[in-house]
């Protein structure tokens, strides 16, 4: 099983970026868990980070049928990208959407996701556990075990 990690815009700033909302990890911590627990469940992951919306939608574009699933933290864009949407619906890969904050108890802008009706689900809240967590979940998924 091929996964890919997918993260938005300024989550390559993890570590000095508003530490009180999202922590002291950094990306490169997150994408060490994420890898650590796809190889606990016997799969492999690779990880993409742009602060561009193209390039995402291009690597998403360029997944199906060499990923079996993604796991992408939209960043930004999650509340703003109709082409990271339709990117994902494209690909008919099963995705996660996940966010380090809970985005509900921040401005009401953050409440709306153009991606997470295209995802089989949305994880939020969890801090840098979201990365093992979202990966667990999408291994289930795909594997069946969630009904
Ligand atoms: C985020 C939440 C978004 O609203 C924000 O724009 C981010 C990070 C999160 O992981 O909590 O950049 O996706």
């Amino acid at each position: 099983m091929k996964l890919l990690l997918l993260n938005g815009p300024n989550l390559r700033l993890l570590g000095t970026r508003e530490p009180d909302i999202y922590g002291r990890f950094t990306l490169a911590d997150a994408e060490r868990l994420a890898r650590e627990t796809a190889e606990r469940f016997g799969a492999t992951l690779d990880c993409f980070q742009s602060d561009v919306e193209g390039e995402l939608v291009a690597k998403i574009g360029a997944a199906r049928g060499v990923y079996d699933g993604l796991v992408i933290n939209p960043a930004a864009y999650t509340h703003t990208s109709v082409a990271l949407r339709d990117a994902i619906a494209a690909s008919e890969l099963p995705a996660v959407e996940l966010h380090i904050s809970n985005t509900h108890k921040r401005e009401a802008f953050r409440h709306v996701s153009y991606t997470a009706p295209v995802c089989v689900a949305q994880l939020m809240g969890f801090g840098l556990m979201g990365y093992a967590l979202a990966v667990e979940g999408l291994v289930a998924h795909i594997r069946g075990v969630v009904r």
